[in-house]
Order: C-alpha cells, then structure tokens, then sequence
C-alpha cells in the first residue's frame, strides 16, 4: 500500500521557495514528493489520505529552536509525551529541547534516551541540545564531539549563563569544527541576580528588585567578541532588548558567525503583564491603583518582559531580517511553582499551545508579515541548525514531509484547562487570541486534526 498524503486546496505559504498561492502538496514515503500551484491540481492516488485545506493556509511545519521539557527528572511538570501532543496541538513538528532537566543532558546516553522516548511517543520530532558544562555548573565542559555523535545539535547552559569568559571562548573553539551552534543564555549574573522583571516603573510600582536590559546586552557583547575571536557560531536565545538587537545587526555587518531568536511573549506582551494587564493594551498610568491581578507569577519569565518601545524594536528587527528565528522558550511549571510569593515564584511561560496564535494576533493586527511569521518558524531556525537541517522548514520536493496547518481568522479564548501541557503557567488565561492551528503532519502521518479535515486512510 502506498503511503501517501496529499494537503489539498490550501494557500501555501512557503518563505523558502517565495511561495505564496493556493496549491496542493502531495507527500508520499514520509518525504515532500510535490508541490502544485494555481490550476494544477495534484492527483491523489486511491489510497491516499486527503487533508481538505481550502480557506486553510498550509505552510512547513514549524520548528521550535527552544523549549523545556521536563523529562527526566521533573515528570509533574511536563513529560516528552504531554510536551509532544502540545507541541503538535500548537503546530509544532519538531522540537529542540533545552537540557535544564534532571540530571541535566550532559552524556551521550541521556542525549539518546531522549532521543528514544520521543520515538516512542511518535509526535513531533525531538532534537536535543547538550550541556555547555557538566551539570550546567559552568566548571568543565562536556564531551561535545561525542554528544553530537549521539544526537545534540547545540550546547546550552540555558536558564542559567555561562559566567566564565574563558570556559565560554573554548566552548566556541571546539563547537566550530562539529558546525553545532552554542546557544546562549545571555545574561551577566552580576547586573541580574536575585532579579525578577525588567528594571523599570514596574518593578519600583511592585517594589521588585529588576533586571536591567544592560544585563542581557553586556553578555551578548562579551559573546559575540568571543565568537569573533574563535570562529564559532554563537546563537543567542531570547534576545529582548532593542540593545541587543543593534549588537546583532552591527555584528553581522562585521562578520560575526551570530544568529538571534525572540519568543512569541516579547513580541506580544510588555513589563505591564506582571501588574495583570496581559496582553499589551492602552499605554498605563503609573500612578494608577494596582487591581487584585498585580504580581501575576505568570508573566514571570527570564529574560523579563520588557518595555512597550523593546517590544516594538523586537518586531520591527524580525521584519527587517536581523533575527533569524522565533522560539518559544516553553518552561512548563506546577501550581505550586507559580502560585506562590513573587520573589518564589519559578520564571518561565507555557507557551507551545498559544504561541502561534499569539503570533498570528499579531499578524492580525497588522504589526507582522503572516510571511514573516512563517520564515521565522520554519526556514529560519532551520538554517540556524546548519546545512544538515537543509530539508527542514521547505515543502522542496525531497523534503521532510512536515506541514502545519492553521486558520488566521479563527478567534478563540485561551483555557489552559484544555492545554495538553502538563504547565498551566500562561498570563493568557482567559484571552482572546486570533488564529488557531488546524492540523499537524510530521513525515506524511496526520499527528493532530482538531476539525477533522483528513479523509481516507490514516
Ligand atoms: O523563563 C525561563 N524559564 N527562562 C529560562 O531561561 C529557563 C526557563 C525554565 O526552564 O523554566
């Protein structure tokens, strides 16, 4: 029997290919056999299954560069199968995954027992990133050649910075030659400790200590030199400043191997979320009385949400092409790690389910290109992965057959009770969000149909 799939009727939104316009995508054996536009039609074999996807757009299936599990070691939190159905159900078909777990990926074999279960589960596909140093300690650092040998395909230390200018400078002389980027939690504990959103008239509002954006700007300053100095390529997560921006930009002209990704909530959300104003809305009054939302642990996140002026620096960088990716940073947290004093409270936003929908609001609004959004979700992180990614993020034929599917227009409130994640930890709580992800096929098999538009055999 042939294994075949063919997404049919949608508007095909491919930034690799410059493709916009209504088509048919036939996929068949788990890879991209074609794709045809306009009249064209692509003729279904008897045995295939059809997606029926008019008014629908169709696109590559999105890659997330950045999310956090919590297998193994925090199984309450989130596990590879409750973190791989929310990926699905949020059009993700592959996920990078941040190795803060317990213990932490630091070994070949935790590298392939991730790699093992997310077979298991069968969802979305499941790329791990090592440690920079050994238990994230920022001492040692790991066997890097041995870990992308058995999967790896970046380091971090992400959640915490590597302090150590000199450990930092050898990570990106020895990542260079595996062409495997250090991904890079840029922030300088010295400028940000013991901080717990953006230093500004928020945090003195609240009385919370803050974070200055000169915290996360001085790092990337210091990484991007080292990267200059090795020849390594430093990818920098979560940037959210327009500071760091302009460090990249100016980088890049010089030469630099640098690639940059921001999340979904520093491109939607401003500081004012953690006074319960979620999401970004009317300019604030200062001096305006707090409501019993203030101190909203859910807006609670590291990078902090930043000014309304950084988050529209962030925006108009992804338009003009300085950042390469949007990552979601997903930290799936308990009740108890949020519902708690602010000072306690975990940082970290559940993410994987409204990402996109986040996203697409703001394509909605007009503030960003839907092409825009899909080349940020697709090719770009694909290309920051390197060459061996070359057939992910494209509907070129011989790619990997992975799509997602979404409608722009459809509204819908967030209820995180319907969240597969395992984390309920989203300030979207109760939100209106516009667009919503239809259905999801990664290697040609139909992982999430929320309206059941697949037809035939499955
Ligand atoms: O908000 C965050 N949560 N930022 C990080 O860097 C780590 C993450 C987590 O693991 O919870």
């Amino acid at each position: 029997m042939s294994d075949s799939l063919l997404v049919r009727g949608g508007r095909i939104v491919d930034p690799s290919q410059e493709i916009d316009a209504v088509g048919d995508v036939l996929i068949r054996d788990g890879i991209v056999s074609s794709v045809s536009l306009g009249g064209q039609k692509n003729l279904a074999l008897h045995d295939s299954t059809i997606l029926e996807a008019t008014g629908l757009v169709v696109s590559p299936g999105f890659i997330d560069l950045h999310c956090h599990l919590r297998e193994p070691g925090s199984e309450e939190k989130e596990t590879v199968a409750t973190g791989a159905l929310a990926a699905v159900n949020g059009g993700f078909t592959t996920l990078c995954v941040m190795p803060n777990t317990e213990p932490p990926l630091d070994t070949a074999p935790l590298i392939q027992f991730l790699r093992r279960r997310a077979k298991e589960v069968g969802l979305a596909r499941l790329l791990p990133i090592a440690c920079i140093t050994r238990g994230r300690e920022g001492r040692r650092l790991v066997e890097m050649s041995e870990l992308v040998e058995a999967g790896a395909v970046g380091f971090s230390d992400d959640g915490d910075p590597v302090e150590d200018p000199f450990l930092m400078r050898m990570a990106l002389m020895y990542s260079a030659p595996l062409r495997v980027p250090i991904i890079d939690h840029c922030q300088d504990p010295s400028l940000t400790r013991g901080g717990q959103v953006h230093e500004g008239w928020v945090a003195s509002r609240l009385g919370l200590k803050g974070m200055p954006s000169a915290g996360e700007e001085v790092m990337a300053a210091r990484d991007i030199e080292l990267a200059s100095l090795t020849g390594g390529h430093i990818h920098l997560a979560h940037i959210s400043t327009s500071g760091t921006l302009d460090l990249v930009r100016n980088a890049r002209i010089r030469g630099v191997d640098v690639t940059a990704e921001v999340t979904p909530q520093h491109l939607f959300l401003s500081e004012e979320a953690v006074l319960g104003q979620a999401p970004m809305g009317k300019e604030t009054d200062p001096y305006a009385p707090l409501t019993p939302f203030a101190y909203d642990t859910r807006a609670k996140v590291n990078p902090p949400l930043r000014p309304r002026q950084d988050v529209q620096a962030l925006i108009q960088g992804l338009q003009a092409g300085a950042i390469d990716a949007i990552a979601t940073d997903h930290a799936p947290h308990s009740l108890v790690d949020k519902a708690c004093p602010f000072d306690q409270a975990a940082f970290g936003i559940s993410i994987l389910e409204t990402g996109v929908s986040m996203l697409l609001s703001l394509v909605a609004r007009g503030s960003l290109e839907l092409s825009t959004m899909v080349r940020y979700l697709t090719v770009g992180p694909a290309r920051v992965m390197g060459p061996r990614w070359d057939r992910f993020g494209t509907l070129k034929p011989g790619a990997a057959g992975d799509v997602t599917i979404f409608d722009p227009s459809e509204k819908w409130v967030v209820n995180t009770d319907d969240f597969a994640s395992r984390g309920k930890n989203s300030p979207l709580e109760g939100q209106t969000l516009q667009g919503k992800v239809v259905a999801t096929v990664v290697a040609g098999r139909v992982v999430y149909d929320r309206s059941g538009i697949a037809r035939g055999p499955r």
